[in-house]
């Protein structure tokens, strides 16, 4: 299965996929990663793996519309069947949705419906849950909102600060996420309804 990630900052998440499909752990292989940060340090990582590294700026653009036309068009050149948002921070708009729906990925650090938006984990340390986590889902045209596909779930300690919870949680980011697309690869998510089932 090929990927194309979209990736906005560090790209550990990249990382841990890119890894993952090296080691033969998931049927699938990372083809391009599409940046719109020029600097974004995802896109060092995809390089010194000898993986298409893309760079597209938002400002080059009248419109979302064409802006999302000019990745759609590195996605389709690079054979991407299924796209993985890696800390991507801007929405993803109807014409990548329509070309892959239900093929557009998504990693949250917190476990949603719970703290959507920016800052997951700094949302539910302030708000003094006992439990955080992350979510992997499919992305829908509204923010954290679509099917979700694996959750992983850690404990909030009191001696904890946020920094704390964030690096706790995203470990566990780093084995969801390409287990989840390792599953996908498979042909086993069932997509019915909002509900989203593993075929064994
Ligand atoms: C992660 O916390 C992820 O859950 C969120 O953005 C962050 C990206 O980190 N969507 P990285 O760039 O993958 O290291």
């Amino acid at each position: 299965l090929r990927l194309g990630v979209l990736a906005s900052g560090r790209g550990s998440n990249l990382q841990s996929i890119m890894d993952a499909a090296a080691a033969g752990k998931i049927n699938a292989e990372v083809a391009v990663v599409i940046s719109d940060q020029e600097g974004a340090f995802a896109l060092e990582r995809a390089r010194k793996a000898g993986i298409p590294a893309v760079y597209v700026d938002r400002r080059e653009f009248a419109s979302k519309t064409d802006y999302e036309k000019a990745i759609l068009e590195q996605l389709k050149k690079h054979g991407v069947a299924l796209v993985c948002l890696a800390g991507y921070m801007k929405l993803v708009g109807s014409v990548l949705l329509e070309a892959y729906p239900n093929r557009v990925m998504n990693i949250h650090p917190a476990l949603l419906p719970s703290f959507p938006g920016l800052h997951g984990q700094e949302q539910a340390w302030e708000y003094g849950v006992k439990f955080s986590g992350c979510t992997v889902h499919f992305v829908d045209d509204g923010m954290d909102t679509g099917p979700i596909i694996l959750q992983a779930v850690v404990p909030v300690y009191d001696n904890d600060t946020a920094d704390i919870l964030a690096a706790r949680i995203l470990e566990q980011e780093h084995k969801i996420y390409p287990e989840a697309v390792g599953l996908f690869a498979e042909g086993r998510l069932k997509l019915n309804g909002r509900k989203v089932t593993i075929v064994k």
